[in-house]
């Protein structure tokens, strides 16, 4: 079964083709990134348009790509939850329009369970395991026990850890969004030069707290430019990657060990960061943990992961409608259909 994902919830325009959830014929990305960094962050309004004026384009050469024609795509599948509501509408309208054009179900993704997906196109893996997503949006620990069934057992009460790492980025000076050049800088700093805070969520041990952390950054950089202090940002970068790191590794090694999961896995956008890759690495060769982790394309938004998922939501019979509409928010273990 050939599916043609769309994936437009936040400032990448994507479409990709992918054969029965695993193989990859084509993976088209159109970024908006150069656009919303003269901002500082991603501008809604002007996400919607880019996306209006690349998804056609986009979708083609992902079909080109694929070396097939619309003819001889199975179905359609698109990201409709969570994301910038502007934004998902463009993908989930497109996507409509090409299910109606065609004759061919329309296959509604939500956006986190395709991070998750990643690791089935990227590793091959097949569920039961756990899994933290870690993106500009979401912070969960999540028990994958089936391709569509999940139950969240740990996720921030605050900042996303993608979103702490842009603001800590931001006033560091680094351009949005400035999670990889943090994770660059971090290489080059050292990870013991400030001592950062751990917070924990008294009333569940994997829940997380980001912005704690993030606003303890923000007040070391004032206050030393107060002081006329000049400080190096390496050593910033450094210190705040090893906090996240200690954070997530602590948590997810833990959550495992408590819900009896061998095999661990990570998905989102913060999973590129090499400090985070390596760490888990040790720690799970350390504990006896199998570790999966997506290719970096596959770690950011992409439609790839959005047509592998849609796969399996397809066999469990989740088809939409014309009725279908787009949601800002929707847990990742709410059925909607
Ligand atoms: O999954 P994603 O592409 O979009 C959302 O669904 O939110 O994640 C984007 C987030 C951004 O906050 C970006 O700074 C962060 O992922 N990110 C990184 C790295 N690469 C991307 N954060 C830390 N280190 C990286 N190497
Ligand atoms: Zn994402």
């Amino acid at each position: 079964m050939k599916i043609l994902g769309i994936e437009s919830s936040c400032d990448e325009t994507a479409a990709a083709v992918v054969e029965d959830g695993f193989k990859v014929l084509s993976n088209e990305v159109v970024s908006q990134i150069d656009e919303h960094k003269l901002y500082g962050g991603v501008v809604p309004e002007i996400a919607s348009r880019r996306h209006c004026e690349s998804i056609a384009g986009v979708t083609e050469a992902a079909l080109k790509k694929a070396g097939l024609t619309l003819d001889e795509i199975d179905a359609v599948a698109v990201t409709y939850a969570p994301g910038l509501i502007g934004a998902l509408l463009v993908g989930v309208n497109f996507a409509k329009g090409l299910s109606l054009a065609k004759n061919i179900p329309l296959i509604p993704v939500h956006h986190i369970r395709g991070h998750i997906a990643g690791n089935y196109i990227s590793n091959g893996i097949k569920p039961p395991f756990i899994c933290m997503i870690m993106s500009g949006g979401h912070s969960h620990i999540v028990e994958v026990k089936s391709y569509t069934e999940f139950k969240v057992i740990g996720r921030t009460r605050d900042d996303a850890v993608g979103e702490a790492y842009d603001k800590a980025a931001r006033a560091l000076g680094f351009s949005y969004p400035g999670g990889v050049q943090m994770d660059k800088a971090a290489a080059l700093g050292n990870p013991e030069a400030f001592k950062l805070p751990r917070p924990r969520v008294e009333s569940n041990e994997f829940d997380f707290s980001f912005s704690g952390l993030k606003t303890a950054v923000l007040n070391l950089i004032n206050n030393s430019a107060q002081k006329g202090i000049k400080l190096n940002k390496n050593d910033v970068a450094a210190s705040f990657q090893k906090t996240v790191c200690d954070i997530i590794a602590e948590r997810l090694i833990l959550a495992a060990k408590k819900y009896g999961y061998k095999t661990i896995v990570l998905a989102g956008g913060v999973s590129a960061n090499s400090g985070i890759r390596k760490r888990m690495s040790e720690e799970c060769e350390k504990n006896n943990f199998k570790l999966f982790m997506p290719e970096i394309k596959y770690c950011g938004d992409n439609a790839a992961m959005i047509a592998s998922q849609a796969y399996f939501e397809f066999k469990d019979s989740k088809v939409a409608g014309m009725d279908l509409n787009a949601l800002a928010s929707l847990p990742i273990d709410e059925e909607m259909f």
